[in-house]
């Protein structure tokens, strides 16, 4: 059974969900707004704007709520980068997704009580989660509030400077989006790693042929 804290505790299941729901919300919004057109009407452009700033502001305390679960609850520990992630581990994970996993290999990097991410995962998430996330966040409120904020950044008007932003940022999340769903695939089953995030990990998981019998999850 798996041993040690549960990787997918109820706290990270609820806010992965709702954030994916808001950013979906944030992506189709933000796609309306941006080619706003009259002759592109599925969604009212003042319905859009508000909705996207709703759920712009509570994206902002969801992602809070996941630096506090990282910082107090434990999960921050699957972010540390440990001896063997950057060289070999980069490149067997890498190897791994371009051909092992099409010849049935097993995992480099599977799940045990003190790794859930695998090494590739983790530089991914750790970008994506606090460099990314921030920038689209930050750029965000630029937009919303730009009144507040100084008029000009890098020689260009302030709205300017944070509209352009925050639309190639967001451009990068949809193309994360688009791979993290496939990954989301890989695991021992087509559906393991969705079960996972939705149901938790309270019944553990068996490792096949683990001498120990620690808890194992493909990613
Ligand atoms: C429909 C949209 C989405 C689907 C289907 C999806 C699916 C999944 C699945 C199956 C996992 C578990 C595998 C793993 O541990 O890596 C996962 C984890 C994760 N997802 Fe998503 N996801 C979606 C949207 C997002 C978005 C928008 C973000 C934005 C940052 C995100 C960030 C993460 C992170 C950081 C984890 C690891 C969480 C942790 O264990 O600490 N996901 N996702």
């Amino acid at each position: 059974m798996m041993s040690g804290p549960r990787a997918y505790p109820l706290w990270l299941r609820v806010w992965h969900w709702a954030n994916a729901a808001l950013f979906l919300t944030l992506l189709v919004t933000g796609l309306r707004m941006h080619y706003s057109a009259p002759s592109f009407p599925p969604i009212d452009f003042r319905v859009s704007h508000l909705v996207h700033n709703a759920a712009g502001i509570l994206l902002t305390l969801f992602y809070l709520l996941y630096i506090l679960g990282n910082l107090f609850l434990g999960n921050g520990r699957y972010y540390r980068i440990v001896s063997g992630d950057i060289s070999p581990g980069l490149m067997l994970q890498a190897g791994y997704y371009i051909h092992g996993i099409f010849l049935g290999r097993s995992h480099p990097f599977p799940h045990g009580p003190d790794r859930k991410f695998n090494p590739l995962q983790k530089l991914i998430y750790l970008a994506v989660v606090f460099l990314f996330f921030p920038a689209s966040i930050l750029t965000g409120w630029g937009l919303f509030v730009p009144d507040k904020l100084p008029q000009g950044v890098l020689g260009m008007p302030s709205f300017a400077f944070w509209a352009i932003a925050h639309t190639y940022i967001n451009f990068f999340f949809s193309l994360f989006m688009i791979v993290h769903v496939y990954l989301g695939t890989t695991g021992e089953t087509l559906g393991e790693l969705y079960r996972l995030m939705w149901f938790g990990d309270a019944h553990g998981h068996e490792e096949k042929g683990s001498p120990k019998g620690e808890g194992t999850v493909r990613a």
